[in-house]
């Protein structure tokens, strides 16, 4: 009688002790600014030694642009380990993105350690998560509100996806505080891989944004649009939403459905060497939370199967005679020229995002070359192929950064494209003279 008791006792113990635990899942409602910080700085406090959380700058308001770092090595890059991030809530009344990303960080921390395929992303990655980039106008929007502008700009006014320097055309837009942050953000990390959240709509849009013509990484910018939509039943169907026509697969070239200045999408680009795509993952803008847990698992598969796609490709470092890396040398991949020359950084590290193929690298200072062809495997693991480009000959120093190229987000207003193309000119000469002598 008295063990039975003190089973029931144990018993009860034990769910006391587990209680808690259940009690800390993420609850599927919206987090306004002080929920969403708390849950991160709670995030943060229960898994110290895989997370890094830190605010990128603050808002027009002062609220903190927090960011939530993933990874075995959270505090700093490693060399060979690739940076994704995902941004959310741009569009300060799209309001899914942002609770997306709060589920994505529970799943990826519950599972770090208990479920292997997330253990070895987490292992592989350096993973960023923004759930919010206009906090100011979250808290400006209102709910159930689906199609309204209310809280889509900062407090300024501005829509910050129209805020960032462009390519294309000039734009006079005064950079905004949220913007600026993500810059010096994007500058401080080498991002490969990213993809921002938005509402509206029902599909993902690949670059350019500001140009028709095609990108040089076309077949990947497909191939990565393709892969969300394809693991989002909903999307993939091509539904349309009231306020937005329906896309073949769920997929379209991002002017070719409508153009836009001063994108976050062409920013990264062009100027950061990071391949990022747009997601419209909800026709309500600001929808019922008793929709948010249908959200999370019509996006959950595809948010996971997308941050896998920064193992894709080549990566490495250009290294001297003494195996010394050498940063800002160009890795031009043959055919595939960006407006921008590909740069390694201060570690000499290159990451390229590339389908399995052959692909001829030049790999450029300013006097010297190098010119090798490599074929790229159909891989299963989660790691691109390593290959380093080492100079065996005494090398001198890197090409000289130019203008808007050099990526340190300052105002690269006028001659930002005159710049970016006499650079082009300039390579596509001395890839040719290279591969003449
Ligand atoms: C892990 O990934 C493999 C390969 O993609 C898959 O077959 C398996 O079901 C995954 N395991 C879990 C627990 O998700
Ligand atoms: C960039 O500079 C131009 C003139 O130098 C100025 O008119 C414009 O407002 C600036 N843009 C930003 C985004 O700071
Ligand atoms: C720059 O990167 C370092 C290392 O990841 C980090 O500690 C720091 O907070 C970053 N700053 C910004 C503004 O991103
Ligand atoms: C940004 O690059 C420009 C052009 O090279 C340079 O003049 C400027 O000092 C740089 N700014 C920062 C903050 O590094
Ligand atoms: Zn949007």
């Amino acid at each position: 009688m008295l063990r039975g008791h003190m089973a029931t006792a144990a018993v009860t113990l034990l769910w006391l002790g587990v209680l808690p635990l259940f009690a800390q899942n993420l609850d599927f409602s919206y987090h306004n600014f002080g929920q969403m910080e708390a849950v991160l700085k709670k995030f943060n406090s229960n898994y110290p030694s895989i997370t890094f959380l830190h605010s990128i700058g603050k808002s027009v308001e002062g609220r903190d642009l927090w960011v939530l770092v993933v990874g075995r090595y959270p505090n700093k890059h490693t060399v060979g380990i690739p940076e994704f991030k995902y941004v959310a809530n741009m569009h300060g009344n799209e309001a899914v993105g942002r609770e997306i990303l709060l589920h994505l960080i529970e799943y990826l921390l519950t599972g770090y350690q208990s479920d292997a395929n997330v253990t070895q992303l987490i292992t592989n990655t350096r993973i960023h998560i923004m759930p919010s980039m206009n906090p100011d106008g979250f808290e400006a929007s209102s709910y159930l509100d689906c199609d309204s502008t209310n809280g889509r700009t900062n407090k300024n006014g501005y829509d910050l996806n129209r805020n960032f320097p462009d390519a294309f055309e000039q734009n006079t837009d005064t950079i905004q505080p949220e913007t600026q942050a993500v810059i010096n953000w994007i500058t401080n990390e080498s991002f490969v891989l990213s993809a921002n959240f938005h509402g509206g709509a029902m599909v993902a849009s690949y670059p350019y944004d500001n140009s028709y013509t095609t990108p040089p990484d076309n077949d990947v910018l497909q191939y990565l649009a393709q892969l969300y939509a394809k693991n989002n039943d909903k999307m993939y169907s091509g539904m349309s939403c009231p306020s937005s026509i329906g896309f073949n697969n769920g997929v379209t070239n991002g002017a070719n459905w409508y153009k836009i200045r001063g994108g976050m999408q062409d920013y990264n680009y062009i100027f950061s060497q990071c391949v990022e795509i747009t997601l419209e993952v909800s026709c309500c803008k600001y929808p019922d939370a008793a929709t948010l847990q249908g959200h999370w698992n019509d996006n959950k598969v595809s948010v996971v199967e997308y941050m896998k796609q920064v193992h894709m490709g080549i990566k490495g470092q250009v290294l001297d005679t003494n195996g010394k890396p050498i940063q800002n040398a160009v890795v031009d991949v043959q055919g595939r020229l960006r407006i921008c020359p590909y740069r390694t950084n201060k570690n000499g590290e290159y990451f390229l995002l590339l389908l399995p193929g052959t692909y001829t690298f030049n790999v450029m200072m300013l006097d010297k070359s190098m010119v090798k062809t490599i074929t790229i495997p159909q891989s299963s693991t989660l790691s691109a192929m390593t290959y380093n480009f080492q100079f065996t000959e005494t090398t001198s120093s890197p090409l000289p950064a130019t203008g808007s190229c050099t990526l340190n987000g300052s105002n690269s207003s006028g001659s930002t494209l005159q710049v970016c193309l006499i650079m082009f000119f300039l390579r596509t000469v001395l890839v040719l003279l290279y591969n003449i002598l």
